[in-house]
C-alpha cells in the first residue's frame, strides 16, 4: 500500500459524522495532576488501569473515531492480555501516538515557547506503525500576552509544526497539526481572533513551503474565547462566529477536518461551543469536531477514584460525554440533555 492510499484510509476512519477523537496523550507530569484532585498515584499501573478503562467502554465507538494515546499505553495490556492499541481496535476506534516531547522557551523571545522532538522522529514513527499507531499528534504551545507570541515565536513554532507533518507523512502516518493558543490570561475575546489569526496564517504558510498534503491532516486548534481570567464571558454563538470567521481566513478547504482542544473549558461549554458551530455553520468546507482531553476525561476521573468497583460508573460517564458531544457534530445538543 502506498503511503497516499494508507493516509486516505486513515483520514476515512478518524473523520466520520457524529465522532470525534479522545486525547488520553498525557505526559507524564500531566496525568499526574490529573490524577491529585482524586489522589491516585501516577503509577505504570494505574496509568494503564485508567486508560485500560477508557479505551474498552463498550459502544465508545459509537461517537469516537479514534484516540491519542501517550507512548507508553502502545505498549500496555488490558486483564484479558490484549494489547491497548488492540482494544481500541475492537472499540472502532484508530490509535494515534503524541509525538512531541514537550515544550521550552523559546531563546531570545520572552513568553514564547517552542517544542521539542524532531531529531529521530521518523525512526520513532516507524517503530510506533508497527505498534498500531495511524496517525500521530504535535503540539505547539503560544500563551497571550500584551508582547506575546512574538512574530518570531509565530514563524518558529510554524515552521516545527511544519517538519513535522512533513516528517509523519514520509511514513505514511497522518499528522494531527496542533497549534494550541492557550487560554490564560485576562485578553479580550477580539485579542484571542487576532493571535489566533496569525498563528494559523504562519502554520498553513510553512505547511505548504514544507509540501505538506493538506488532505492527509487534521487541524487541532483552541477555539476563539476570552482568555480564562477575563471577566467578559462569551456565548456560544458568540464563540462560533469569532471561531469560524478565523478558520475561514486562514485554513484552506482542502483540510478534511477540524478537532478542537478543550484547553481548560468546562466539559459543557466545550460541547455547547463545539455545538453552536455546527448548528450556526453546517455548510463549512471542513468537519468541525472535537479532539478533546479533560472535556472528555473530567466528569469519568471523578466517578472512578481509582477504584475497581467503580469502573462501571466512569465509562458511563465518559460514554455520557462522548455522546453528548457527538450531538455537538450535527448542532443538536441541547442543555437538557445534560439530565438524561
Ligand atoms: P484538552 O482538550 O484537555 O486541551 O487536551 C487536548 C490535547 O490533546 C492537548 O494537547
Amino acid at each position: 500500500m502506498t503511503n497516499k492510499v494508507e493516509m486516505q484510509e486513515t483520514i476515512e476512519a478518524m473523520v466520520q459524522k457524529g465522532k470525534g477523537i479522545i486525547a488520553i496523550d498525557e505526559s507524564q507530569p500531566t496525568i499526574a495532576k490529573r490524577f491529585k484532585p482524586i489522589d491516585v498515584d501516577s503509577t505504570e499501573e494505574n496509568r494503564r488501569a485508567w486508560r485500560s478503562l477508557l479505551l474498552s467502554t463498550a459502544h465508545l465507538g459509537n461517537y469516537i473515531s479514534g484516540a491519542i494515546l501517550f507512548e507508553e499505553t502502545l505498549l500496555q495490556k488490558d486483564e484479558h492480555g490484549n494489547s491497548l492499541p488492540e482494544v481500541a481496535t475492537s472499540n472502532g476506534i484508530v490509535t494515534g501516538i503524541k509525538v512531541d516531547k514537550g515544550k521550552i522557551p523559546l531563546v531570545n523571545t520572552p513568553g514564547d515557547m517552542i517544542t521539542q522532538g524532531l531529531d529521530g522522529l521518523a525512526d520513532r514513527l516507524q517503530a510506533y506503525k508497527t505498534q498500531g499507531a495511524r496517525f500521530a499528534k504535535w503540539r505547539e504551545v503560544y500563551p497571550i500576552s500584551p508582547g506575546n507570541p512574538t512574530t518570531l515565536g509565530i514563524e518558529a513554532n510554524a515552521e516545527v509544526l511544519a517538519r513535522y507533518a512533513a516528517i509523519c507523512q514520509s511514513v505514511g502516518i497522518v499528522p494531527i497539526v496542533e497549534p494550541e493558543v492557550l487560554i490564560d490570561g485576562d485578553h479580550t475575546i477580539e485579542r484571542c481572533a487576532e493571535v489566533i489569526e496569525l498563528v494559523q496564517h504562519a502554520v498553513y504558510h510553512a505547511l505548504h513551503r514544507h509540501k505538506v498534503i493538506l488532505e492527509y491532516t487534521i487541524l487541532k486548534p483552541s477555539m476563539v474565547t476570552p482568555g480564562k481570567e477575563s471577566t467578559s464571558k462569551a456565548s456560544p454563538e458568540e464563540v462560533a462566529r469569532h471561531t469560524v470567521k478565523v478558520l475561514r481566513r486562514t485554513v484552506p478547504a482542502a483540510v478534511p477536518s477540524i478537532n478542537f482542544l478543550s484547553g481548560g473549558q468546562t466539559d459543557e461549554e466545550a460541547t455547547a461551543n463545539l455545538n453552536a458551530m455546527n448548528s450556526l455553520y453546517s455548510g463549512e468546507p471542513w468537519e468541525l469536531s472535537f479532539s478533546y482531553g479533560r472535556a472528555l476525561q473530567q466528569a469519568a476521573l471523578k466517578a472512578w477514584q481509582g477504584k475497581t468497583e467503580k469502573v462501571q460508573q466512569a465509562q458511563d460517564a465518559l460514554l455520557k460525554r462522548a455522546r453528548l458531544n457527538g450531538a455537538a457534530r450535527y448542532g443538536t445538543y441541547q442543555k437538557a440533555m445534560e439530565k438524561d
